[in-house]
C-alpha cells in the first residue's frame, strides 16, 4: 500500500505522532532495502515500528513506546524475551566461542532433546532455518521413494523456498511465482485444506508422489484449522500409497505440546521440520524423522549399502550459540508446563476479545487453537456470535481473506499505538510469560481500536 493512501485517518494520524522516530528510520531503510524491511510480515503502511529492546512478553521502540508482543520472534519465544536460563547459557557460550568449525557436545546434548521429545525423530540433522529444514525433508523423500511429486496444501506455508513458495498467499492454479521454473510447478500437486475425500482422489491419480507436506493444525498455525480426524486420514492416505508424510512443525513443535502437534495428535509422520522455538530465539532449524530415510544422508551406510549419499553442508548448522540457546529452552519445555501455560492465556485471550467485540456489538470474533489467536474481521459480513464463532465450520478462504481496503492495516496501527503489537494476520503467538495484565491492555488496545474504526465508519455496531 503507497505511503499516503491512509492520509485522512485519524488512527493512521496518531499513530505517526507516536511513532516519529520509527517514521525517519523507515525512510532511510527504504533507500536500503526494498520496501525499507527484511521480511515481508514487517511490511506495515505507513511504515513499521523499529524496536529498541525487549523482555518478557514486552517490547519498546525507538520512541520508548512498550508494547504487548505477540509476534513473539515470529512464534520462536515460547519462553517470552530474554528468559534468564536461555541468557544465562548464551552468554555462557558467547565467551567460549561462537563458531568452532568442528563437532561440538552441545549439538549431540541438543539433538538428543530432540529425539526426547519428538515422537518421530529417530534421526536429527541440523538446518540454520525452517524453510532449508523443509527443503531437505522434500529432497530425501524423493530420493527415498525414487519419486518426483510433492503434495501440498493451499495456503499452507512453508517457508520460501521455490517448492512451497506459490499457492500460499497466491498462484492457486499451482502455477509458477516469478523466478520459480516450470518443471519444479509442474511437480508440484496443490491440494484443498479442507477436503480430504479431494485429496484422496490426487493421490489415487498420480504414482509418482514422493511426499505430502502439511502444517499439522493447519495453515498459518491454524487460521484455517484443520481437525484431527483430516490428519490421520491423511497418515492413511499416505501410508496406502507408499508416500512419506512430512508434518512442519516449524510453529508447532514444542509449542503445541513439548513433542508439537504430532504428540497432541497421537500421530507420527515418517519426518518433520523444525526450527523457531527449537533454537531457543536464535537462528536454526532442524529435519527430523525416520532412521531408514536418513541413511541416506550417512557416509557410511551408503558405501555399505552402495547408494549415492545425499550432500548436506551449511555454515551455521547447529552453531554453538544456537545449540546452547535451543538446550536451554527445550530442557524447559521439556520439565515443565510452558506450553499449557502459554495455551491457556491465549484460550484466555480469545475469550476477552470476543467480549469485547459483543460489547461493542462487531460481527468479529477471535479464534485459535493450543497458543495462537487470530481476529475474524469477517470479510463476507456474515451473521456471526463472537463467542460461538466456529472456524471449523468456515471454508479456509475465507478465513484467510483480507477484509477490503484498508481496515486491517488501521486496525493494527490502531492496536498499536495502545501498546499492542499483533502480526497481520491479524493475530499473534502467546509465550509463558505473557500476563494477566497483558490480557487486560490487550483486550482493551482491541477495544479502543473498535471505537476509533466506528468513528472513521469503518465497522458498524
Ligand atoms: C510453518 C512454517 N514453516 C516454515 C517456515 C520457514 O521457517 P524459516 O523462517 O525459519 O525459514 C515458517 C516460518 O514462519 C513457518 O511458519
Amino acid at each position: 500500500m503507497p505511503d499516503g493512501a491512509l492520509t485522512n485517518s485519524k488512527i493512521v494520524a496518531a499513530y505517526r505522532q507516536h511513532t516519529p522516530s520509527s517514521g525517519v528510520r523507515a525512510t532511510e531503510a527504504r533507500e536500503i532495502f526494498p520496501s525499507g524491511i527484511v521480511h515481508d510480515s514487517r511490511h506495515l503502511a505507513p511504515y513499521p515500528i523499529y524496536v529498541d529492546h525487549a523482555q518478557g512478553s514486552h517490547k519498546w521502540d525507538i520512541d520508548g513506546n512498550d508494547y504487548v508482543d505477540y509476534f513473539g520472534g515470529h512464534g520462536a519465544l515460547i519462553l517470552g524475551h530474554n528468559h534468564p536460563t536461555v541468557m544465562e547459557a548464551v552468554h555462557a557460550q558467547l565467551d567460549k566461542g561462537t563458531h568452532f568449525g568442528a563437532c561440538h557436545e552441545l549439538e549431540v546434548r541438543w539433538g538428543e532433546l530432540v529425539k526426547q521429545l519428538v515422537p518421530c525423530a529417530e534421526r536429527v540433522r541440523f538446518t540454520s532455518s525452517g524453510t532449508e529444514a523443509n527443503l531437505m525433508a522434500l529432497r530425501l523423500a524423493r530420493a527415498f521413494t525414487g519419486k518426483s511429486k510433492l503434495v501440498r496444501f493451499k495456503g499452507h506455508f512453508h517457508g520460501w523456498q521455490d517448492h512451497v513458495a506459490f499457492g500460499v498467499t497466491n498462484h492457486f492454479d499451482g502455477t509458477a511465482t516469478p523466478g520459480i521454473i516450470d518443471g519444479i510447478a509442474e511437480n508440484v500437486l496443490l491440494a484443498p485444506p479442507d477436503d480430504i475425500e479431494a485429496t484422496r482422489r490426487i493421490f489415487e491419480a498420480h504414482d509418482d508422489i514422493a511426499a505430502v507436506i502439511i502444517e499439522p493444525t493447519g495453515a498459518s498455525f491454524g487460521q484455517a484449522p484443520v481437525t484431527r480426524e483430516f490428519v490421520a486420514e491423511l497418515r492413511k492416505i499416505a501410508t496406502e500409497h507408499g508416500v512419506i508424510l512430512i508434518f512442519d512443525e516449524v510453529v508447532t513443535g514444542f509449542r503445541v505440546t513439548p513433542g508439537g502437534a504430532q504428540q497432541h495428535y497421537g500421530i507420527t509422520p515418517d519426518m518433520c521440520s523444525l526450527a523457531k522455538i527449537l533454537s531457543g530465539g536464535l537462528p536454526g532449524g532442524a529435519v527430523t524423522g525416520r532412521a531408514d530415510i536418513f541413511e541416506l544422508l550417512d557416509f557410511e551406510k551408503a558405501a555399505e549399502k552402495g547408494f549415492e549419499k545425499i550432500g548436506h553442508q551449511g555454515t551455521f548448522n547447529a552453531n554453538p550459540m544456537s545449540a546452547a540457546a535451543g538446550i536451554a529452552a527445550l530442557e524447559l519445555i521439556a520439565k515443565g508446563d510452558i506450553c499449557t501455560k502459554a495455551s491457556a492465556t491465549a484460550a484466555n485471550i480469545r475469550t476477552r476479545l470476543n467480549e469485547v467485540f459483543e460489547e461493542e456489538q462487531v460481527p468479529w470474533a477471535c479464534y485459535g487453537d493450543h497458543s495462537g489467536f487470530f481476529l475474524f474481521t469477517n470479510p463476507g459480513n456474515d451473521d456471526i456470535t463472537p463467542s460461538t464463532f466456529d472456524p471449523y465450520a468456515q471454508s479456509s478462504e475465507i478465513l484467510k481473506r483480507a477484509s477490503p481496503g484498508d481496515l486491517v492495516t488501521r486496525l493494527r496501527l490502531g492496536i498499536m499505538t495502545n501498546g499492542v503489537d499483533m502480526s497481520a494476520k491479524p493475530g499473534g503467538v502467546v509465550s509463558a510469560v505473557h500476563t494477566e495484565n497483558d490480557v487486560d491492555k490487550t483486550a482493551e488496545a482491541v477495544r479502543q481500536t473498535v471505537r476509533m474504526l466506528k468513528a472513521e465508519g469503518e465497522v458498524t455496531g
